[in-house]
């Protein structure tokens, strides 16, 4: 018989949070850690979409130092796509690991060329076996002739502050305090480089304390994949380059593709790589997900501002009834449940997180900032961003013909592609940087936090009451009967 779920269609709109009492004097005692997946703990409750117009390394960067985590989209081959994961690694690194080295017998024209393309400003000098000879910084060949050798323009190894492999972040800072040293290569018993650490990297660390780090002390990043044979390939190039999780990220994640996606990758790597899997809006898929091995399951089926498959293909669950319901499994099962799509204020990040999810997803509100991938675009005097949905048809074209020879004959029969969409492309106003974004959003949760009484994203979970608001309720709550400036 044809069931009809009548309490499972709530959106945010449709309900507020009752205020409670509370005891939060300052919004500094708040504190906004929460579990992104399995191990995965992150300073803020935000992570980016993983889509071509969203997530690429810029705005992993700036996500993960402002305390969240960017997905890398998947959209782009696995080569490229483990590239932008290695870079997010390589910012603000504290300790890098692989420092590029130039032998001595080089000239000082090829230094200068190694350095200006990797965008460095020095270069450890090893013999053959990887032992330290020295240190060649820009400065040394300002004035320096192209022939001249590097083993003639360098600092002798003698001349050199050195580490030891074991060195902790607080002994690297006594070092830069006391000899002034800008670098300091870590070497080990038998003098093979092991590491450098440049002050430059430690202070950017000191500049973002709330910044999402891995247990070396590198940004956090998670990257997409999808579910064909081939998506296991993409996963072990993303491990290598360093991704903190994999994210299995396909509409409708309730599939045994998806159940059998995660256990190959459990199978594979163990505990060793956390995998989010999704999108589900059941209790059912979340048991099912989290059954094969997921360490977190992402929630929403048709809210994003840019999807249309609950117009065309019929199916979806409101968001906030797809994140109690989906909560609720989640909490049996001990993992965390990310809210994907449909946040359009920081009052619904407060609601999801309420409701029981551990962090949001987010895509729209930051396509329209300077960390997204794509130029701005003026139109009648104002400034926009492009934003898409990865199943809206030009995003499908774009991934199925990568040549543009390829790209103009599909276009002309591309009605076909057409009856496949269930995402729009849109213009999205710019707002500038995303960290500005992120610092609003972030003020309205600690905001919805304190009205709740809670200091942490578990109390606001458990103080939180909702009540059903009416389309005159909704009125209320919008600035009315004023014509707002
Ligand atoms: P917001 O509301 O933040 O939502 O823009 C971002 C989320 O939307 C999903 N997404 C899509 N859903 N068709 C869909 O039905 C699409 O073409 C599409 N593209 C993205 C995705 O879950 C994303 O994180």
């Amino acid at each position: 018989m044809v069931k009809v779920l009548e309490d499972f269609g709530l959106s945010f709109d449709d309900v507020l949070l009752l205020p409670r009492k509370s005891s939060v004097v300052s919004r500094r005692e708040i504190s906004t850690t929460t579990r992104f997946a399995g191990k995965i703990m992150i300073n803020i409750p935000i992570a980016s979409a993983a889509m071509d117009t969203v997530t690429e390394s810029a705005m992993a960067i700036t996500l993960a130092r402002e305390g969240g985590i960017g997905v890398i989209h998947r959209f782009i081959p696995p080569e490229r796509q483990a590239e932008e994961v290695a870079k997010v690694k390589r910012a603000d690194n504290v300790i890098i690991e692989k420092p590029t080295t130039i032998s001595p017998d080089k000239t000082v024209g090829e230094a200068r060329e190694l350095m200006k393309t990797l965008g460095i400003s020095g270069l450890l000098v090893v013999d053959s076996e990887n032992r330290l000879l020295g240190i060649l910084t820009k400065r040394d060949v300002l004035f320096e002739d192209d022939k001249m050798l590097v083993s003639k323009c360098m600092t002798p190894r003698s001349s050199m502050v050195i580490a030891e492999s074991d060195i902790s972040i607080e002994e690297a800072k006594n070092i830069f305090r006391r000899y002034k040293v800008e670098k300091i290569p870590i070497v080990d018993k038998d003098n093979r480089v092991k590491g450098l650490i440049t002050c430059v990297d430690l202070l950017k660390r000191e500049a973002y304390p709330n910044a999402s780090r891995d247990p070396k002390g590198r940004l956090m990043v998670a990257a997409a994949i999808g579910v064909k044979e081939n998506e296991i390939y993409r996963a072990k190039l993303l491990i290598e380059a360093g991704a903190d999780a994999i994210v299995i990220d396909v509409a409708h994640g309730h599939t045994t593709m998806c159940i059998e996606t995660i256990k190959k990758l459990k199978n594979l790597y163990g505990d060793d790589v956390q995998v989010v899997a999704g999108n589900v809006a059941t209790a059912e898929g979340v048991e099912d997900l989290a059954s094969a091995g997921a360490d977190a399951v992402k929630v929403g089926v048709g809210p994003g501002s840019v999807c249309t498959t609950r117009i065309v293909a019929g199916v979806g669950v409101p968001q906030l009834s797809a994140i109690l319901e989906c909560g609720e499994a989640a909490e049996k099962m001990d993992i965390p449940i990310i809210a994907d799509g449909g946040i359009r204020e920081s009052g619904d990040i407060v609601k999801a997180l309420a409701a029981g999810a551990s962090s949001v997803m987010i895509g729209r509100l930051l396509a329209g900032t300077d960390e997204s991938p794509g130029a701005i675009i003026v139109k009648n005097g104002r400034r926009y961003k492009i934003y898409r949905g990865m199943a809206s048809i030009y995003a499908m074209l774009g991934r199925e013909f990568r040549s543009r020879e390829e790209f103009s004959e599909a276009l002309i029969d591309s009605s076909e592609y057409s009856y496949y969409a269930e995402g729009v492309e849109a213009y999205v106003p710019y707002t500038g940087s995303a960290s500005e974004m992120i610092k609003k959003l972030l003020a309205g949760l600690r905001s919805g936090m304190s009205y709740l009484g809670a200091r942490t994203i578990d109390e606001m979970k458990r103080n939180s009451i909702f009540v059903r608001v009416t389309q005159a309720g909704i009125r209320e709550s919008m600035p009315h009967d004023v014509e707002v400036i």
